[in-house]
């Protein structure tokens, strides 16, 4: 059985850090890429008016480009996203709900401007059929940390 590591990244944090730990596990990588990109006025979210905002204060779902094929050959999953409004960004919502993780094990990692990863996972909950275990879950500021803390869940 296989590994993927699936990540959305708006400004290229949580990217770098993705693509390392898919690096040092020998997984394959998907990246949750919007639709529409986000642009920088996109994700103030000290404009009240900024799209992050309106997504999240509408419930928005957040389309993604492509799917990932073939989920079923993965077991593990490391779900990587940047923490927005202490939990997951609703693109993270989006892509959990088109899956079955039947039978998964999730790894969940984030990278933040200092807030812990809370009740991220509690409140991902709704949004993913078939009641996976999750291994590991944390916040992540170095690569190195993460592919050491992944490696040593597996
Ligand atoms: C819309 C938005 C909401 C955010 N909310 C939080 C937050 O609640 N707590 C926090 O510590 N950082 C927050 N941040 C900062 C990001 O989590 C942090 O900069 C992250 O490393 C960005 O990852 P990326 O470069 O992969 O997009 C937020 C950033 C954005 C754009």
């Amino acid at each position: 059985m296989k590994t993927l590591v699936a990540y959305f990244s708006a400004e290229g944090t949580t990217a770098r850090l993705a693509k390392h730990l898919a690096d040092a596990i020998h997984a394959d990588c998907f990246e949750i890429k919007p639709v529409e990109p986000y642009t920088a006025a996109d994700i103030n979210w000290k404009s009240p008016l900024a799209r992050c905002n309106k997504e999240k204060i509408g419930k928005k779902d957040v389309p993604y480009v492509g799917t990932v094929s073939n989920f079923d050959q993965y077991d593990t999953i490391c779900l990587g996203f940047p923490i927005w409004y202490y939990g997951a960004p609703n693109i993270i919502q989006t892509f959990c709900k088109d899956y079955d993780w039947t039978g998964k094990k999730i790894i969940l990692f984030a990278t933040s401007g200092g807030s812990n990863l809370g009740k991220t996972a509690d409140k991902l909950k709704p949004f993913i059929k078939g009641d996976p275990t999750v291994i590991s879950a944390g916040v992540f500021d170095s690569a190195g940390h993460l592919a050491a803390a992944v490696q040593g869940a597996m």
